[in-house]
């Protein structure tokens, strides 16, 4: 009977593109933990935080669809996975320009991670004044019978960055792709406004830096009643430090 192998075939089909997209999401998620474990542990280091917030997302199968379409690519799974690098994304909202950079080389020089594209749109940003740095990354997963290799875009940028990227977004969207001159030039203009305010917060924060190596010199056990009660969440740890402190 054709319409039972059908079935069959819609079946299997279903499999294949459910199999296609976990995939991504089994990227996201390592990558999101990847992320969790830098921002603690440079927490802990440097005693601030260098992550804003992180967002991640997986491109809906009509945007995947949009996106073969508009790029001429070839329709199949194959095709797809090699050519759509965004399908799963990650952004990331750092509090100062230098923690891009820093953020940027822990990831790439991860064992496990290949970078496959840099694109530094904070040395050279784009016409339309868009600031970001922007990583296409190679992630393996590994799955019950098999290992692959994930593409995951990264891109990592301030919080002035994000705020400019999210505003031109949505006027680029409202006018329909073609914003007016004059307003061009005013988002060109608040992009280097965006950058100085970036380069200032960057000064005020290597000064406040000093400031407090300067007085950490002299803090002796003070020190120690910092240690983080999820590492050491010993009671009697607690009372010895009060006890001789
Ligand atoms: P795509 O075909 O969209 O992937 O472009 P591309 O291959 O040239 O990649 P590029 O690294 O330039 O941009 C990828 C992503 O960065 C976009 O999907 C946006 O999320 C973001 N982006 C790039 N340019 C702009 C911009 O001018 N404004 C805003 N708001 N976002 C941008
Ligand atoms: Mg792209």
């Amino acid at each position: 009977m054709d319409h039972a192998f059908d079935i069959k075939e819609l079946k299997a089909l279903k499999v294949e593109l459910t199999r296609f997209m976990m995939a991504y999401k089994f990227a996201l998620d390592e990558m999101n933990t990847k992320i969790n474990i830098l921002k603690d542990e440079f927490n802990y280091i440097h005693e601030y935080n260098p992550i804003e917030h992180v967002t991640s997302r997986l491109k809906s199968p009509e945007s995947i669809y949009k996106k073969v379409y508009r790029k001429g690519y070839e329709f199949s799974l194959p095709s797809i996975k090699e050519n759509i690098r965004d399908i799963a994304g990650i952004r990331i909202t750092c509090s100062f320009m230098s923690d891009i950079y820093k953020l940027s080389n822990m990831i790439a020089k991860q064992k496990d991670i290949t970078v496959v594209e840099y694109k530094d749109y904070i040395q050279n940003p784009k016409p339309n004044g868009y600031q970001s740095l922007h990583l296409i990354l190679q992630v393996p997963i590994f799955m019950s019978d098999r290992e692959e290799l994930i593409y995951v875009e990264v891109q990592i940028r301030t919080i002035a960055m994000d705020f400019w990227a999210s505003l031109e977004h949505k006027i680029y969207y409202k006018y329909n792709q073609e914003v007016p001159k004059q307003m061009v030039a005013e988002l060109k203009e608040a992009a280097v406004m965006a950058s100085q305010l970036d380069k200032k917060m960057e000064r005020l924060h290597n000064e406040i830096a000093e400031i407090k190596q300067g007085d950490e010199n002299d803090d002796g056990l003070f020190l120690l009643q910092g240690l983080r009660k999820d590492l050491f969440p010993l009671k009697q740890l607690e009372s010895f430090l009060t006890k001789n402190g």
